[in-house]
């Protein structure tokens, strides 16, 4: 599948006609919504589970050297925090055209976890942006000391890989989400760096 997604996105019509959609976002969205948005709730979705698995291209590596960023990998049982956005159909130009590295526009059910949705399985039908293992950016599995090593290594035009996966373990802890993958990366570039640090 070709990894420049926007002509594929563009023709998704589940939501036309909408004048809002709820997009759930699990990566550089929780931390950076550089778009306008009507309303932002804490949410999950349901068996899928955060990975570094997908290079970057354009964001936080270069063709010849991509980074690594998150996308969403099926694990039956498993549910994945982040936070849902509500936007207007406009929206979804810049966002194909800032995830065109590989994410697709999928349909999903999406759950609300704030005080509003008051513990009851409040949940709508949303989108979520997904690369999945077919596109050509995707990487793969690596442990996640390899992967802390390749991200310490890696910057692109939005700036260091690190800066990502640090923004977005902070973004998680003030969720009050744990996620073991993204905090084992943190933890393995954390003592990189102090190893750096001493030679
Ligand atoms: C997200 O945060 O949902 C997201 C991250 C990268 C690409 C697409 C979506």
């Amino acid at each position: 599948m070709t990894a420049d997604t926007i002509a594929i996105n563009q023709k998704m019509d589940q939501f036309d006609g909408h004048h809002s959609v709820w997009l759930f976002g699990y990566g550089s969205l929780i931390y950076k919504a550089d778009f306008p948005y009507l309303q932002r709730r804490p949410a999950s979705i349901a068996n899928w589970t955060r990975r570094f698995w997908q290079g970057s291209h354009d964001h936080r590596g270069t063709p010849d050297a991509p980074g690594r960023v998150v996308t969403l990998i099926e694990a039956p049982g498993a549910i994945c925090h982040g936070m849902a956005y509500l936007i207007t159909p406009e929206v979804f130009a810049h966002l194909d055209h800032r995830e065109k590295d590989g994410y697709l526009r999928l349909a999903t059910p999406i759950s609300f976890e704030d005080e509003e949705a008051n513990n009851a399985s409040e949940s709508v039908l949303g989108l979520v942006y997904i690369a999945t293992p077919d596109n050509l950016a995707f990487i793969g599995e690596a442990s996640e000391r390899d992967i802390a090593e390749h991200i310490a290594r890696s910057a692109g035009p939005s700036g260091p890989n690190s800066d990502y996966l640090n923004h977005l373990a902070h973004a998680l802890r003030e969720l009050g989400r744990d996620d073991p993958h993204v905090f084992e990366i943190e933890r393995h570039l954390v003592e990189l760096a102090s190893r750096m640090a001493r030679t």
